[in-house]
């Protein structure tokens, strides 16, 4: 069987380079009549293609910062371009129609449809983007056994499934509608470390196809899959690691700004430190 994961040409710089561009964004919560204000002034671009890990303190505004950049939440101030789209200029509906084709979420609360089988969650998804059912389904069904979601799981309900399947199934349904960018939020967070493994191998193969992706989270192993780790506290990005491309497991090569795992291990964790983690 031919792969249908892998059907784009790697990125090259166009004129959606950087395809995320956050200016001066600020996003304030108001409860109770108290303010936090969660982002404040935060810059931040994200190049076509780029693999960007977003790592901070718990209650730092991860999660906040994912929703404000792919259009979920607005911004209380600022502007955000994803994909050459002004977001803040769209219509309700004309932004749920642009993120069906250019967002991919993960949510850190799973969020499946209690209604719909497993497989039918995701091709809810795909065929919002793609008309043809049959490549939909196959490549649903592709992904799905990708991260060991066998053909029965495909058929259980959403409340059948352990937490960890749940989870697996949410990367697949982000990934279902090829979108530029994957938003990624701790998507491991409930796996073990098999499992995070064929997550990350398939969150690495799409950025690999030239999907941008741009992953939350708190371990040190999964962030060292990125091409660069911000850091976020106090509302703002503090700090970068840029670790550059990671060589293909077991196939470390030149290009690799910092292509050994345990060199871009200990460049990671001076940085952490550094940033206070
Ligand atoms: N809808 C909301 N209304 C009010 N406060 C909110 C809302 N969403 C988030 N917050 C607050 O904003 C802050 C940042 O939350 P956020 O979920 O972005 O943090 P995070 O960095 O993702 O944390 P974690 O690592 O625990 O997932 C928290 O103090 C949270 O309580
Ligand atoms: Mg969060």
């Amino acid at each position: 069987m031919t792969s249908t994961v892998n059907r784009r040409q790697p990125a090259t710089a166009t004129t959606s380079d950087p395809v995320i561009l956050a200016s001066n964004v600020s996003k304030t919560f108001a409860h109770e009549g108290v303010q936090q204000h969660v982002l404040t002034n935060l810059d931040l671009a994200i190049r076509t293609g780029e693999y960007a890990v977003v790592m901070g303190p718990s209650g730092a505004g991860k999660s906040t910062l994912l929703h404000v950049l792919s259009g979920m939440d607005a911004p209380t101030l600022g502007r955000v371009r994803v994909s050459d789209t002004e977001i803040a200029d769209l219509s309700p509906r004309a932004l749920t129609e642009f993120r069906r084709h250019h967002c991919g979420f993960v949510f850190q609360q799973i969020q499946l449809l209690d209604a719909l089988s497993v497989l039918d969650n995701v091709l809810a998804v795909g065929l919002l983007a793609d008309r043809n059912r049959r490549r939909v389904v196959t490549r649903a069904r592709e992904l799905l056994a990708r991260v060991g979601i066998d053909e029965a799981t495909q058929r259980k309900f959403p409340g059948m499934l352990s937490g960890g399947e749940a989870q697996r199934v949410a990367v697949v349904r982000a990934l279902v509608n090829e979108p530029d960018v994957v938003f990624a939020d701790e998507p491991t967070g409930q796996l073990n470390s098999e499992f995070s493994r064929a997550v990350l191998d398939l969150l690495s193969q799409v950025n690999a196809g030239g999907q941008t992706v741009l992953m939350v989270t708190h371990d040190v192993r999964s962030a060292l899959r990125g091409d660069r780790v911000l850091y976020l506290r106090d509302g703002a990005i503090r700090g970068e690691c840029v670790l550059g491309r990671r060589a293909p497991s077991g196939n470390h090569t030149a290009y690799d700004l910092v292509a050994d795992d345990e060199r871009r291990l200990t460049r990671l964790t001076g940085f952490l430190d550094e940033m206070g983690w």
